[in-house]
């Protein structure tokens, strides 16, 4: 009788939501990839140097973003990836987090993956945190994510799991929670997709999947298995040579990956999201060439970035998207993707359907940055109303043009240091005409100059002081058994 009484059950609410399933497609698995210091020139989509053919055929089958926008360094643009939250609303719009600096992305907003979680997902992060460990409740596992495997800080030897910061020598690699010598000497990115691989292959299909995976390549230090390197002979430039290599394995991680959820069932049903948190940093081999500057400018080679997204749920593909899309878009967008409701007191903006049909973008502006505290490591302040961008002081360390380099190391990448001289500098640029940005339209233009501005005041009155404490030896790695850990704030 009960069996009876549940098969009747079973049927009748087969019948009652399957309209209402038929409008809402189950939630797709997501994968979300994210490059580190990744340049606008450094896929082979657009630079025949590059040999990325796995990003390049996503991207093709895809939808290729091409006005798609982020903070010029990482952790800013992580925190507005995860929180979809401008970084001047979580005071981290100076610079970067430091390892001995007690921040993190504040604790009191909602992260993508505990969004996800209320919608059903296993949520998994393999690869660099770089949004603070100054105390557990900062760490991955702690902000919705159900497994974290890679490192906290911002940069680390990929071999030997190192971070010397300012002459304390650290280890920093996770397991979850618990610290990993396991990989000492393997190249981070092999273990990156082993542990992709692992997490593919045990999970229950019936469960949607998300995966972050915010690589550590190709960020420094230059390194890379000779067999990657060997790949680019015709390059001439060690430092170059190794970059592209770096790419190269990258890209090598995302074909495995790929292959992967093929081989269990779930590739039909993944939705590829990719970016890099900032553009390329030619001083370190990266490339952004013809965009201007570099990471750690807020001119365009700094801030726009190669992205796209692939598969489940797009209903238009093999196009370019050119709406333009900000990285606290992410967070709302992955949302919608998965079948939830996004936040709406956040700033980014769903731009979901937008992408997956080729409509228009829901975002006209967009704030490029806000630091009021000098010395403006990353550029002061710039923001973007329709086509014009507006840069008001220091823009950053790198102004000019950089080709790829070819025999040696070129030395025309110098750094331009804040001296308080460009306190007073106002840049205006129409990016539909000039996006490389070679004509400073502010003397021929003063009224969209002065209504650039205005719009600038507005946001600035709604901007929170940076948070960017003095160093503090309380996170010596000594303390905590040589590695980088939480505990010290
Ligand atoms: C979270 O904290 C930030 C910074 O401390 C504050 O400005 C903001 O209003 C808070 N937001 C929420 C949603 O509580
Ligand atoms: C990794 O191996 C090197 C060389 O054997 C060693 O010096 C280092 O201490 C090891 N790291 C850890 C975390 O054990
Ligand atoms: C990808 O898989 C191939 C074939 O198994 C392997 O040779 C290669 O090392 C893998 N690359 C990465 C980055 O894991
Ligand atoms: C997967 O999950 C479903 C639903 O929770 C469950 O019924 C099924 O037994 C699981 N499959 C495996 C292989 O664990
Ligand atoms: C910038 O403008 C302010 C206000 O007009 C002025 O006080 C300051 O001296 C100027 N700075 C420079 C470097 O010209």
């Amino acid at each position: 009788m009960r069996n009876y009484l549940q098969n009747v059950l079973r049927v009748l609410c087969v019948i009652l939501v399957q309209p209402i399933a038929h409008v809402h497609a189950k939630s797709p698995h997501i994968l979300f990839i994210v490059a580190d210091d990744f340049g606008w020139n450094d896929v082979g989509f657009r630079n025949k140097d590059i040999y990325t053919p796995n990003i390049d055929t996503l991207a093709k089958e895809g939808v290729i973003l091409d006005q798609a926008y982020v903070q010029p360094v990482c952790s800013p643009s992580r925190s507005a990836f995860m929180t979809g939250m401008y970084p001047f609303k979580s005071g981290l719009q100076h610079f970067v987090i430091w390892p001995n600096q007690k921040v993190c992305s504040p604790t009191n907003f909602t992260f993508l993956p505990q969004h996800l979680k209320k919608l059903g997902y296993a949520t998994h992060m393999i690869g660099k945190w770089h949004l603070g460990f100054c105390k557990w409740q900062c760490t991955p596992t702690y902000r919705g994510f159900d497994s974290f495997y890679g490192y906290y800080t911002g940069e680390e030897d990929y071999y030997k799991k190192s971070n010397p910061y300012q002459g304390k020598l650290g280890f920093d690699f996770r397991n979850n929670m618990e610290t990993d010598k396991g990989g000492n000497g393997t190249y981070s990115t092999f273990q990156y997709t082993a542990r992709a691989l692992e997490l593919i292959s045990q999970h229950n299909k019936s469960q949607p999947f998300f995966l972050y995976m915010p690589l550590q390549s190709v960020h420094i230090p230059i390194q890379v298995p000779i067999e990657y390197e060997n790949m680019y002979k015709h390059i001439h430039n060690e430092g170059r040579r190794k970059f592209s290599g770096m790419v190269t394995a990258m890209d090598d991680v995302i074909g495995n990956v790929t292959q992967a959820l093929k081989a269990h069932g779930m590739y039909d049903d993944t939705l590829i999201m990719f970016t890099s948190d900032n553009g390329g940093w030619p001083a370190e081999f990266g490339n952004n060439f013809p965009l201007r500057g570099s990471k750690i400018t807020l001119y365009e080679g700094g801030t726009r970035v190669t992205a796209f997204v692939h598969g489940a749920g797009l209903k238009k593909t093999k196009y370019t998207y050119s709406g333009m899309i900000h990285a606290i878009d992410w967070n709302p967008t992955i949302v919608a993707a998965a079948g939830g409701v996004p936040d709406t007191n956040i700033d980014g903006i769903n731009q979901w359907d937008n992408i997956r049909t080729n409509g228009q973008s829901g975002r006209t502006e967009f704030v490029y940055n806000l630091d009021d505290l000098a010395p403006y490591e990353a550029g002061h302040a710039a923001i973007r109303v329709g086509d014009y961008k507006l840069i008001v002081g220091y823009p950053g360390l790198y102004p000019g043009w950089y080709p790829p380099p070819t025999y040696t190391r070129d030395n025309y990448i110098k750094e331009i240091p804040y001296d308080g001289s460009q306190d007073n500098t106002t840049q205006l640029f129409n990016l539909k005409d000039d996006p490389n940005e070679y004509i400073d339209l502010s003397k021929t233009l003063p009224d969209v100059v002065g209504k650039l501005r205005k719009r600038m005041a507005e946001y600035h009155k709604q901007m929170i002081p940076a948070n960017y404490p003095p160093a503090t030896s309380a996170s010596d790695p000594k303390n905590y058994n040589g590695f980088w850990t939480p505990g010290w704030c």
